[in-house]
């Protein structure tokens, strides 16, 4: 069953001297339950994709979907994790993690229970009464997917989310999204500049062209789950990633 669906999407930035065409027409789905990893360019468009599926912006032309309905403001059912995690430096972990139910003035005595279990799940319940700067920058983007987790939506976005940390860190964090995501059961979209990261993470890994972006390939990774670090080496997985290299290659954005 498709949930995310988009028609022909096209952003164009209005502007005091020129118009930017930043993205599209662009048009694929996504599937309950899936994860898909969008790479691209710098500047092709792939945060502005992100906040026309999820309401942040609206599409100059073309339709955006989610489980069936026309998307014309901020959708409900989504947790998005930025590059910079947006924690609150004056709220404690937990008093972070719980801000999403307190918006939406929830039942708090279920959310501190929810909240814990995530912050748990995600390796960093013992830090639930610290502060977000008393944590190093692995530990906060784990706290930020917990609370994106909070509410229990049906979809996560991530955003580039751990372009910031170091490389053993980032592998880490592969592995514990995965985790979570297994056990949450979200459908994603990851966008990210790591095409290791991409096919790790993804059902289906779609590469985009430079600005205004377009699909330029879009390639399913079939590897079972739970995946483990090792198949990064595996002929199968680089297979794909090469395939993805070409692209970016060829339009000059890698060299070597
Ligand atoms: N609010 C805005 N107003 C005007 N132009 C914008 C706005 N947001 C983005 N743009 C322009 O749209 C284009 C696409 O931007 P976007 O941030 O979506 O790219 P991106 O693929 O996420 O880049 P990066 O990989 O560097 O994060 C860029 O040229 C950018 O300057
Ligand atoms: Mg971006």
């Amino acid at each position: 069953m498709t949930t995310v669906l988009l028609q022909d999407v096209r952003k164009v930035y209005g502007g005091t001297q020129a118009d930017v065409d930043a993205l599209g027409p662009i048009s694929f789905g996504i599937a309950k339950g899936e994860t898909v990893s969008v790479v691209g360019p710098s500047g092709c468009g792939k945060s502005t994709l992100l906040r026309v599926i999820a309401g942040l912006d609206s599409a100059t032309a073309g339709t955006v979907t989610v489980a069936g309905q026309l998307v014309s403001s901020p959708i409900g059912d989504v947790g998005i994790v930025f590059q910079r995690d947006l924690l609150l430096d004056w709220r404690s972990v937990i008093d972070n993690v719980l801000l999403p139910a307190e918006l939406r003035r929830m039942d708090l005595s279920a959310a501190r229970t929810r909240a814990m279990q995530l912050l748990a799940e995600l390796g960093v319940a013992d830090f639930a009464l610290r502060y977000p700067w008393e944590l190093s920058g692995g530990m906060r983007q784990r706290v930020a997917i917990a609370r994106a987790l909070l509410c229990k939506p049906s979809m996560l976005f991530l955003d580039e989310p751990f372009s910031a940390l170091d490389a053993l860190t980032r592998d880490q964090m592969n592995v514990i999204l995965q985790q979570v995501q297994i056990h949450e059961g979200v459908t994603t979209l990851l966008i990210t500049h790591s095409i290791q990261e991409a096919v790790f993470l993804a059902d289906r890994v779609i590469v985009m062209s430079g600005r205004p972006g377009r699909t330029l390939d879009e390639i399913v990774v079939p590897f079972a789950r739970p995946r483990r670090l090792s198949l990064r080496e595996a002929p199968e997985f680089a297979a794909i990633a090469g395939r993805i290299r070409i692209h970016f290659e060829r339009t000059g954005i890698l060299v070597g």
